[in-house]
Order: C-alpha cells, then sequence, then structure tokens
C-alpha cells in the first residue's frame, strides 16, 4: 500500500480518522474531506511526522460538486488515488415517526445515503479507467436489525445493496468495493451521548456478547484489510465488526448472553 493515495470522507475524526491514521502507518497518502476544519491543522502535522502526505479539503458529501472540485484539484496535482472510503456520516435522535422531524430525516439520508453515493460517483470512474481500486464504505450494523433509528438505519440498509450493486458492475474493470458494518464503537462522539444520558452503556453493554465497545483501531485494522491485496478476492460483501452484537440479538430472545 506504500506511496499510494487514499481519499477519506468523514476523515477528520472517529472512525474515519482512525482509518486514516492506519493506512498512514502503511505508508499511504492521504486525501481527507471533511465538513469540518477545525482539526486539519493538527491532523496533517501528525502525518507529516509520519512520513505521508496530506492533503484536507472542507467540503460537504451532500454536495457532489464539491467532491468533484475535490478530484479536479487532485487531478490538476497529478495524483490519481487508487482507495477511497467513505466514512462521513451523522446518527440521528431515537424519535417516533409522529415526532421525527422530515428536515432531520432528510438530513440523515443525503449525508448517510447520499454522501457515500456522491463519493462513488466521482471516483469509481477513474478508478475503472485506471483498472484498479478499492472502495471501503462505512455502514452499520443497524442495516440487519429493527431500531428506532427510522432514517439512520434504512440509509446503512440500502448502502449495503449499493455496495452489491456497484461491486457487480466494477468487478470485471479491477475495482472491488466493500462495506464494514461497525458495532458500537467507542468514538468521543459516543463517549459524548453517554456523558449526556443519550445512550446507557450499561444497558448497550448487556446486548452485546464480548461485553465491550468496538475500538476504533479496530475497525480501522479491518478496514484495512479489506482495501488491501489481501482481500483480493473480496468485493460486494458488508463485513461486520461487532464484538457479536447481531449474532447475540436472536440469542437475547431465549436468555441473557453468558
Ligand atoms: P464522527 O462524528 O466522529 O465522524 C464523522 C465525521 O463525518 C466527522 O468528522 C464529521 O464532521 C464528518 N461529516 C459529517 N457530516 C459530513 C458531511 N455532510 N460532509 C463531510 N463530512 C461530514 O462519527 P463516527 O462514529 O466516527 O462515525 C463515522 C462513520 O461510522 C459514520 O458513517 C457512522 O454512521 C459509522 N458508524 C459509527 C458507529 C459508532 O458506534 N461510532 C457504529 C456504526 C457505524
Amino acid at each position: 500500500m506504500n506511496s499510494q493515495w487514499a481519499i477519506i470522507t468523514g476523515g477528520a475524526s472517529g472512525i474515519g480518522l482512525a482509518i486514516a491514521q492506519d493506512l498512514a502507518g502503511q505508508g499511504v497518502n492521504l486525501v481527507l474531506i471533511d465538513v469540518h476544519a477545525h482539526a486539519f491543522e493538527a491532523i496533517q502535522a501528525e502525518f507529516q511526522a509520519l512520513g505521508v502526505q496530506c492533503l484536507c479539503h472542507q467540503a460537504d458529501v451532500t454536495q457532489i460538486a464539491a467532491l468533484q472540485a475535490v478530484q479536479d484539484d487532485l487531478a490538476q496535482r497529478g495524483i490519481t488515488a487508487r482507495l477511497l472510503v467513505t466514512a462521513a456520516g451523522i446518527l440521528q435522535p431515537v424519535e417516533d415517526i409522529a415526532d421525527f422531524d422530515l428536515a432531520v430525516h432528510e438530513r440523515v439520508w443525503r449525508v448517510n445515503y447520499d454522501g457515500t453515493y456522491h463519493a462513488c460517483k466521482v471516483w469509481l470512474e477513474p478508478m475503472r479507467a485506471a483498472g484498479q481500486g478499492a472502495i471501503l464504505v462505512v455502514s452499520s450494523i443497524m442495516a440487519y436489525r429493527s431500531s428506532p433509528l427510522l432514517a439512520y438505519a434504512p440509509a446503512k440498509a440500502a448502502l449495503n445493496s449499493l455496495v452489491a450493486g456497484l461491486a457487480v458492475s466494477a468487478a470485471a474493470d479491477g475495482v472491488r468495493i466493500n462495506a464494514i458494518a461497525p458495532g458500537f464503537t467507542l468514538t468521543k462522539g459516543l463517549q459524548q451521548q453517554i456523558d449526556s444520558g443519550q445512550r446507557d452503556s450499561s444497558r448497550v453493554l448487556s446486548f452485546i456478547p464480548m461485553k465491550r465497545f468496538v475500538t476504533t483501531d479496530e475497525v480501522a485494522r479491518t478496514a484495512r484489510f479489506l482495501l488491501s491485496d489481501d482481500a483480493s478476492a473480496i468485493t460486494g460483501i458488508t463485513l461486520p465488526v461487532d464484538c457479536g452484537w447481531l449474532a447475540g440479538t436472536g440469542w437475547v430472545t431465549f436468555k441473557e448472553l453468558p
């Protein structure tokens, strides 16, 4: 992976940043795209110290023109990215449909689904033209089970379907497209939700067979695997990284987790 370029949306924090840090450790140069720019300077300094190049772009993934502008800038610099990670995403409040604000519903779909679709639309074609590339979409375990997240979960389920469809369309062109479905991952965002009482950590942990949260490092290492040639025969899948949460959801119908 050394000296390749990877584009990461949502790369300024949480899972996206952890994937960026992991890839930087492999010598991969980075293009980070995020709607929030406040962390860019510190991140660039961190990666410079590791000896990899890092370009940061403040852009909103819901605006495809903003992503196209990033691609135009890369083309001008003569940079061709063979790796794309779409990690930009937002959560939603737990609401009944009667109370769930339509504007919030639309924004959650726009960022989580359209944002990834836009990134694939901009970067899949150059990868196909080059005859090589790997795309990694950050989905969620919520895609697989019923939940009160009435926009977030369906948007993530739609991403899994998109990944399978795009993977087939690009397979013969040498481009692989996969997704990971993280379980409850202890990012600053999740920690803030726990601290503010929006999530009850002991309740969440009681449904996780391994009795702990996923770490961002564990998600990043799985992402690295799926992006690497070690996964050269894998395309069109969504791989859960969830400390057993999905397996446990059937079990708890009968008895508490051991
Ligand atoms: P985070 O909030 O730390 O990271 C998300 C990043 O996306 C932030 O830097 C944010 O500024 C950026 N972003 C948000 N809207 C954007 C937009 N319109 N355009 C460009 N950038 C935008 O959250 P976290 O937890 O790291 O989430 C990353 C991904 O992982 C998301 O897709 C999320 O749905 C997914 N995920 C997270 C889980 C968790 O437990 N933390 C579990 C399963 C999935």
